[in-house]
């Protein structure tokens, strides 16, 4: 029987104390934050991630789950896995401060022989230079005082094939004591657990995995910028390239990168290599600069369909549909609607948006209230942005119902649709 604490009970953490109280094998699982709303809730039965639902939620306290914001109670546990965020800072630099203080929590609570493992997505070196150090403190030693490893976090939000028991995962530890005590633990309940030389490649393959999408949607975004100005239908381009059966993976385009994985991860990785080397990562800073730069051209898109219809964008109705980054979800992190919405407010459109996901939408000091009649906002709108695709809308009638629209998404064909 083994005991785990997870720091952090996030859109990573809550996950991952499922995918291990549902093992049966854990006598306590014990899920830490800092946040106690968060705690409170979870504790009442009350999920906020999508991904788990309030009856998965009670299964799991059934099997031994218990959320803390006591750090006294990491010293009930053998294992420590730390979830917590890693976001960047206004100047773009990596903020590990999270990371830090789970750390710091944890040396100075852990019990002797505890397993500590680092999931959240960072910079190579984080493990060795930034996280053993602080458990070294006080003269512990690895791999008898503690071990150490580094495990980077593959959770899919909303993605319904992919969870975390059928996700593969890789583990790289300090020593190879520390792989082979943290490659135990996760094969407990994950089906294919792969084993890193050290945590330096554990960590710098998660960051390979997101540059390159990354930089692959750069690509898509930027040919279909090109194949608009040349008169090419780029969603029909990729439809065809996908019939290769080798060598080619289909991305499209859209109005930009959201969530944590594309927009934030790859500067991790730029960062350490512009601190290291002193010269840029030339691909990630080419792809953060074409992927950023999309709600501005949607935006610009927008006022060239209204100036088609002899119209401002100043003073336009505008109704925006699908608030967040993915489909199908209520997650609005880093989501490129966001920055769409504010660069139309700041341009004087009266900026309106429908979304089944979300009730409210901030951003930089701007609150917009959801449009709870979908039929009066699409009537009253001058221009209509389908920025996400969210199953829950009739897309037909949507069409019948709008004056024009502008499609990001490819699925629209009629003759009132603008596509990206
Ligand atoms: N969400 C994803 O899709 C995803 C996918 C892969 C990797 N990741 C990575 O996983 C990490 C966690 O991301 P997330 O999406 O779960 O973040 P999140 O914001 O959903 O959750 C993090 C939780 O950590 C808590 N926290 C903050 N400081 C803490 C501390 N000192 N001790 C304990 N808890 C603390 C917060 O209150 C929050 O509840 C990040 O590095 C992220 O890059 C996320």
């Amino acid at each position: 029987m083994v005991n785990t604490v997870i720091m952090g009970q996030g859109y990573v953490g809550l996950p991952l104390a499922q995918g291990l109280a549902n093992t049966g094998k854990q006598k306590l699982v014990l899920g830490f934050d800092v946040f106690e709303r968060v705690v409170n809730n979870l504790n009442a039965g009350i999920s906020h991630i999508d991904d788990i639902s309030d009856a998965e939620l009670a299964t799991m306290i059934g099997q031994g789950y218990r959320a803390t914001s006591d750090a006294k109670d990491i010293a009930h546990a053998n294992t420590a896995v730390i979830c917590v965020p890693t976001p960047l800072y206004e100047t773009g630099e990596p903020d590990l401060s999270y990371v830090v203080a789970a750390t710091q929590l944890i040396a100075d609570n852990m019990s002797p022989g505890t397993l500590v493992i680092l999931e959240s997505t960072t910079y190579p070196g984080t493990t060795e230079e930034l996280v053993r150090p602080m458990l070294e403190k006080g003269g512990r030693v690895l791999d008898k005082d503690f071990y150490l490893a580094f495990s980077p976090e593959r959770i899919d939000p909303g993605n319904k094939n992919f969870k975390i028991t059928n996700t593969p995962k890789i583990v790289g530890g300090s020593s190879e004591e520390s792989t082979k005590r943290a490659l135990a633990f996760y094969e407990q309940f994950i089906e294919t657990v792969v084993s890193a030389v050290g945590t330096r490649e554990a960590e710098t393959a998660k960051l390979l995995e997101n540059t390159y999408r990354h930089i692959n949607i750069a690509l898509i975004n930027e040919m279909a910028m090109l194949c608009n100005e040349l008169g090419i239908d780029v969603w029909e381009v990729v439809r065809l390239a996908s019939s290769k059966p080798y060598g080619f993976q289909a991305f499209y385009p859209g109005p930009g990168v959201g969530g944590h994985c594309i927009p934030v991860d790859p500067n991790y990785l730029s960062y350490e290599v512009r601190r290291r080397l002193g010269r840029p990562f030339r691909f990630i800073e080419m792809a953060t600069d074409v992927n950023t730069g999309m709600p501005a051209y949607v935006v610009g898109r927008v006022q060239n369909i209204l100036n088609d219809h002899s119209k401002s964008l100043r003073g336009a109705n505008v109704l925006l549909l699908g608030m967040t980054y993915k489909p199908d979800i209520a997650d609005m992190r880093e989501s490129p609607s966001a920055e769409v919405a504010k660069q139309l407010v700041e341009k004087g459109a009266i900026t309106k948006f429908y979304d089944p996901h979300v009730e409210v939408f901030k951003h930089h000091g701007l609150v917009i209230d959801g449009e709870k009649n979908l039929d009066a906002a699409l009537k009253a709108a001058d221009v209509v942005i389908l920025l996400q695709n969210h199953k829950a809308y009739d897309l037909d009638d949507i069409v019948k119902k709008s004056k024009v629209i502008f499609d990001t998404r490819g699925v629209l064909r009629a003759p009132n649709v603008v596509r990206l």
